[in-house]
């Protein structure tokens, strides 16, 4: 059955917990897999940019013995002649056996997959979802507490169009005990389409707050994000925004010994280089931890045999 994934909620809690448990089997020993996808190709279709994702499918791919090709920006492709989304995935459906797309539009990659004859992966998609970062999160959250439930997890930063935070919230909404503290510029607070649909129909407390320091020492992880220039339409607003948080090395003294600090990456200022040597630091074992996700998705869509 062709089967995609544009949302973490296309995974079933149960389909998560094996998703992890066989990026952790591929993680511990690489060589049983690095042949699995002989002869497979996956298209990244990125019609944005991308460091970690975008070379992170390709590297999940090429770990697998498969092949990769694509474009890294819009430009590049003919989109810049006109062409539709529509139209580009019906001609990669007989290039490539599966497709990671990232685009700037909410929903594209749901008008890819409504066309596509192979597995269309949502690479991020504007201001909406970014599931493969989210399996990316589960993964580091599990690796450090050992756990996905009981965690009160702190949201840091652009809560407004950050797709890493909608899609984590998502997909952390399933697990019990779960507390969000949400810290952000009133300018740059949750969409009420996410707290209505996310937290209030599934009833999971919250708070909000605008000062980091006062949700700190509460915190099992503090997930921090960028304000993002490219999602504002006005670049005074972005620059009175993008220094509204800066995690440095006294904020961290106030956190909790035990509290792990994640960021999807990339960063600009949000978190002091000063922080990078903390133990707690934990955002570059994350973007590791992507490859493995990425295997394990990869093999799973395309319902590869592995053991
Ligand atoms: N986390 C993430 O999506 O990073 P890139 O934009 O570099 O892919």
């Amino acid at each position: 059955m062709l089967r995609h994934l544009l949302n973490p909620m296309d995974l079933s809690v149960e389909e998560t917990a094996d998703l992890l448990a066989l990026a952790g089997k591929m993680e511990a020993n690489p060589s049983e897999y690095a042949h699995i996808c002989d002869g497979k190709k996956l298209a990244t279709l990125f019609y944005e940019p991308s460091t970690r994702t975008r070379l992170s499918f390709e590297a999940a791919m090429l770990n697998m013995g498969g092949s990769v090709l694509g474009f890294s920006s819009a430009d590049s492709s003919s989109a810049s002649k006109g062409e539709s989304v529509a139209d580009t995935i019906r001609v990669i459906s007989s290039y490539a056996d599966i497709c990671a797309m990232r685009h700037p539009k909410e929903g594209a990659p749901l008008v890819a997959a409504t066309h596509s004859l192979i597995p269309v992966i949502n690479a991020g998609d504007g201001g909406h979802q970014h599931p493969t970062q989210t399996l990316t999160d589960l993964s580091t959250i599990y690796h450090l507490k050992g756990r996905l439930d009981s965690l009160t997890i702190g949201l840091c930063g652009d809560l407004k169009f950050g797709r890493t935070v909608h899609s984590l919230m998502t997909a952390m909404s399933r697990y019990a005990n779960v507390r969000f503290v949400l810290i952000s510029p009133p300018e740059l607070k949750i969409p009420s389409y996410v707290r209505e649909s996310v937290l209030e129909r599934n009833n999971i407390p919250y708070t909000e707050v605008v000062s980091l320091e006062q949700a700190l020492p509460q915190l099992d992880i503090l997930y921090m994000t960028r304000v993002q220039r490219e999602r504002f339409f006005n670049e005074e607003e972005y620059i009175r925004m993008k220094d509204s948080y800066i995690l440095d090395r006294a904020k961290m003294a106030l956190a909790p010994e035990d509290m792990f600090v994640l960021h999807p990456l990339p960063r600009v200022n949000e978190i002091s280089v000063e922080v990078d040597s903390d133990p707690r630091a934990a955002y570059f074992r994350q973007a590791r931890y992507g490859v493995y996700v990425r295997m394990a998705l990869i093999a799973t869509l395309l319902e590869v045999k592995v053991c």
